[in-house]
């Protein structure tokens, strides 16, 4: 069931800029979605499109069965949990803790379970005790991980991320990945919007490449071992398919993607080369 249709939008800025050119795609519910493309590609402001901020100038965009439009943008955005891909942009408040309980102070919610909210989001992002500092005295990736859990506190059930990664540290990443497994298992929908494909790969069930403000492509990881679709979409392959790719005995078709396609492959290469290995094999291993 698509949670996510937009049929052929365009969107046009003030200054004259097409952003989006005739643009459709979906997005099923309970999908890890990663969303792919060039700088300029049009990413950005399609996730707009998602909470109501852009509306298009022509063709439509349909969540959980409502069109978009400006009677339903206000409702939208209680569904709609969209992490700007710049921090600055999204945190405003005094305080850490304003911040954090904006979004659940307007959805009308008691003091409460605002609350308790706010504390479990600072908690999940790694910020407790942090809900005191101003958020302009804050380090870009700590700014980044208060707009993440500004969203989180709203409970959405789509949340859309753009380039959540960026800035964060690997320590922030990981903890960012298993929030994100955390809501894939309780059944939100999820985009994020990415120049990374090694974690698009690990992370995503089907990935949506954009380019020139259309959809070039839509489908599972697969799409990722297509050399000439990545060429085209100024994407590179997974480092684990260009190790294959660059040992001439370990090009095999197709090209793993993820570390454990590769662990797979080297485990079945080692287990036939066992002899060799130890040393009292012939050189016909691998050939
Ligand atoms: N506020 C704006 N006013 C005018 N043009 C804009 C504005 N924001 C974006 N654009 C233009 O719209 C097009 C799409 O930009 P967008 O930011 O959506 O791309 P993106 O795929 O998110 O890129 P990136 O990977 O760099 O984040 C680009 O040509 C960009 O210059
Ligand atoms: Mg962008």
């Amino acid at each position: 069931m698509a949670i996510i249709e937009v049929e052929d939008i365009f969107f046009t800025y003030r200054d004259g800029t097409e952003a989006l050119r005739g643009l459709s795609l979906y997005v099923e519910k309970g999908e890890r979605v990663a969303l792919l493309g060039p700088n300029g590609a049009g990413k950005s402001t399609l996730l707009l499109h998602f909470n109501g901020i852009n509306l298009p100038r022509k063709g439509r965009v349909t969540i959980l069965d409502r069109e978009i439009n400006s009677k339903t943008e206000k409702w939208v955005r209680s569904r709609v949990g969209l992490v700007f891909q710049d921090p600055d942009d999204q945190v405003f408040s005094s305080t850490v803790w304003e911040d954090v309980a904006f979004g659940p102070k307007n959805m009308g919610l008691g003091s409460d379970e605002i609350e308790s909210r706010v504390n479990d989001a600072l908690k999940a992002v790694g910020m407790t005790g942090l809900g005191g500092r101003a958020p302009y005295h804050l380090s870009y990736g700590q700014k980044k991980r208060v707009a993440i859990a500004g969203i989180l506190a709203m409970l959405p059930e789509i949340i859309v991320l753009d380039e959540p990664m960026a800035f964060l540290d690997p320590k922030g990443k990981e903890t960012l990945l298993d929030i994100l497994n955390l809501m894939h298992e309780k059944g939100q929908t999820i985009i994020i919007a990415t120049h990374d494909v090694d974690f698009a790969v690990e992370w995503a069930d089907r990935v949506i490449i954009l380019k020139d403000g259309r959809t070039l492509a839509q489908g599972t990881c697969d799409l990722l071992r297509d050399s000439a679709l990545v060429e085209e979409a100024s994407l590179r392959l997974p480092v684990v398919s260009r190790v294959f790719q660059l040992v001439p005995g370990l090009r095999h078709r197709p090209l793993p993607l993820t570390i454990a396609d590769a662990v797979g492959i080297i485990n079945r290469i080692t287990q036939r080369c066992g002899d060799y290995l130890k040393g009292d094999g012939d050189d016909e291993c691998g050939k």
